[in-house]
């Protein structure tokens, strides 16, 4: 091939490629109210940024017809961009080839960018959009999906791993992404399974659609494995590039600092008065963290599961850090099986990425019931332990009213390795609350009494006054500090200025056992 002909057939090549699976299919994804892989990674990226590899990569199958189903590119755009100047990795999954479908060729690609961002240190973004391994290549496409999560595993805590969920995404697509730290679908268009309806039905019955099996909702809702929610795909790249905005582009890094014209040391008088009088009355937790972090500044993750606690990022004078809340405002902010999952994945998160951990505790304990208990609140329960212990980055609790039992442990003890333990004068740190505390002490007085309840109020009254308070925990030295509510933010800002270059190793050891 002469130089000029040669030069031709590469710009054919690259038109192909841009095509995807033609004009057709295109339209098609369109009236879906879909946009393609190319269309995506333009909105995601800064513009003019993409730059691509293995546009001309195909697969070598020829089983089924497949020798007439060859496409540039085979179904999956893979490069490196940029977003907010910042170098980031991305793959586009195309729906208009072959489904998307997970082929040998795929894996290769997918797996090569993988394995050069974790090299470059820099984050992987996966738009998805896949009917599963390829059917047609049989034992090759599954091998790959070997291949790739491999890779996921092995740069898990490395680099930031983020999927978006951008159409069906069924089998081994949705493992991969599994596998990765944060998972943002498109409302309406995305769904996630591993069998679906038709299988379903087959094995046990059971008559559901594709939205009602795993929706966007339903997976950021029920299954918790979704942490965003978006209206449209659009708004699902945006929110990638706000959740980046965060995040370091590696374990190395700290995470980006910005600038604020928020005072360090603004002080918040109307937190002197948030926590209501009576006890069984509740405030929102989240107008708390609003008025202590860096204004505009709190990024909720997983806001639709568990929302009896809140984990997202937040900025303190510039610096990012992990938040994580009980909502005294749903469920009195108790713990429970999907909260101690959402927190104990976070806080790994943030270790993991050199996030501090600012706790805001307010807090009965674990939620009662059999249902809980035979689901394994004991061993989930137990992972909130874990993932604090674990954890090496700076931690501070602020405990705004109660800190029972298991809650005072484990979000707030200095014995877990809290590096600052404050607490409002509206704290009440316990083993229970008052009226259970008074039951069991006072069990026989109580029966035997002329007027039990008249009893009940008085003892109910007196260990009020003696326990529910913070003063017993500062006097014993197990709250660092009591502080005013309008302090909080200079609080933690100085705190925070004293333990950012705090350093804490874990015994050696190949790895422990997350209680899974
Ligand atoms: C090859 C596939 C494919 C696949 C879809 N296509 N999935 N081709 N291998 N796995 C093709 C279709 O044949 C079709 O080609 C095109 O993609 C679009 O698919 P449609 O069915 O027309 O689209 P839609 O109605 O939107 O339905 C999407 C879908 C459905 C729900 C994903 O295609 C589907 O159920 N696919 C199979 C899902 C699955 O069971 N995958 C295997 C998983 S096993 P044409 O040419 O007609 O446009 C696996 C292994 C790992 O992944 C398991 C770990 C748990």
């Amino acid at each position: 091939m002469s130089d000029r002909k040669s030069l031709l057939r590469l710009r054919e090549l690259r038109e192909q490629a841009h095509q995807g699976g033609g004009p057709e299919r295109i339209a098609k994804q369109h009236a879906a109210g879909k946009l393609t892989a190319r269309e995506r990674i333009d909105l995601l990226l800064d513009p003019g940024s993409f730059h691509e590899i293995g546009t001309l990569a195909a697969h070598h199958v020829t089983d089924f017809g497949m020798e007439k189903r060859r496409y540039p590119g085979d179904g999956v755009i893979t490069g490196f961009g940029t977003i907010d100047g910042r170098r980031v990795a991305v793959y586009a999954q195309d729906f208009t080839v072959l489904g998307g479908s997970f082929s040998e060729m795929q894996a290769n690609k997918i797996s090569r960018l993988l394995d050069l961002a974790r090299e470059a240190g820099i984050p992987l973004i996966g738009l998805v959009e896949s009917g599963g391994a390829r059917i047609q290549e049989g034992v090759r496409g599954l091998a790959g999906y070997g291949r790739l999560f491999t890779r996921n595993v092995l740069a898990s805590g490395v680099i930031p791993q983020i999927s978006v969920m951008m159409g069906p995404c069924a089998g081994g697509s949705v493992y991969s992404p599994a596998l990765t730290d944060f998972i943002v679908m498109v409302e309406g268009t995305s769904y996630m399974f591993i069998t679906g309806p038709e299988v379903i039905k087959t094995v046990t019955g059971e008559e559901v659609d594709f939205q009602q099996l795993g929706g966007a909702y339903v997976h950021n809702a029920r299954s918790g494995v979704a942490h965003f929610m978006a209206s449209d795909e659009k708004a699902a790249l945006a929110l990638v590039r706000e959740l980046l905005s965060y995040l370091p582009s590696n374990n190395a890094e700290d995470p980006p600092y910005a600038p604020t014209d928020d005072a360090p040391d603004r002080l918040i008088p109307e937190l002197n008065t948030i926590v209501p009088e009576r006890e069984d009355e509740a405030y929102d937790m989240r107008d708390v963290i609003n008025a202590v972090f860096d204004r505009g500044s709190f990024f909720e993750v997983q806001p639709h599961f568990a929302p009896n606690v809140m984990v997202g990022f937040a900025r303190l004078d510039g610096h990012a850090v992990g938040v994580v809340a009980n909502q005294p405002s749903y469920l009195a902010g108790v713990l429970d099986i999907d909260s101690s999952d959402k927190i104990a994945r976070f806080v790994r998160f943030c270790d993991a990425f050199n996030f501090p951990v600012i706790t805001f505790v307010d807090c009965p304990g674990f939620l009662p019931g059999v249902d809980q208990e035979h689901g394994g609140v004991i061993r989930h329960g137990a992972k909130i332990i874990y993932a604090y212990v674990e954890a090496t980055v700076p931690k501070i609790s602020v405990v705004t009213r109660k800190a029972y039992g298991g809650a005072y442990i484990a979000l707030s003890s200095k014995e877990m390795r809290t590096d600052l333990a404050l607490a409002w004068p509206t704290a009440q740190i316990a083993t229970m609350g008052a009226e259970g505390a008074v039951r069991i002490l006072y069990r026989k007085e109580l029966a035997q009494a002329e007027d039990p309840q008249a009893l009940e109020a008085q003892f109910v009254a007196e260990y009020r006054e003696k326990v529910l308070n913070p003063f017993v925990a500062a006097e014993l030295n197990y709250i660092d500090e009591v502080i005013e509510p309008q302090e909080t933010r200079v609080r933690l800002v100085k705190a925070l200025h004293v333990l950012r270059t705090k350093v804490q190793e874990n015994p050696p050891k190949k790895h422990g056992l997350m209680p899974v």
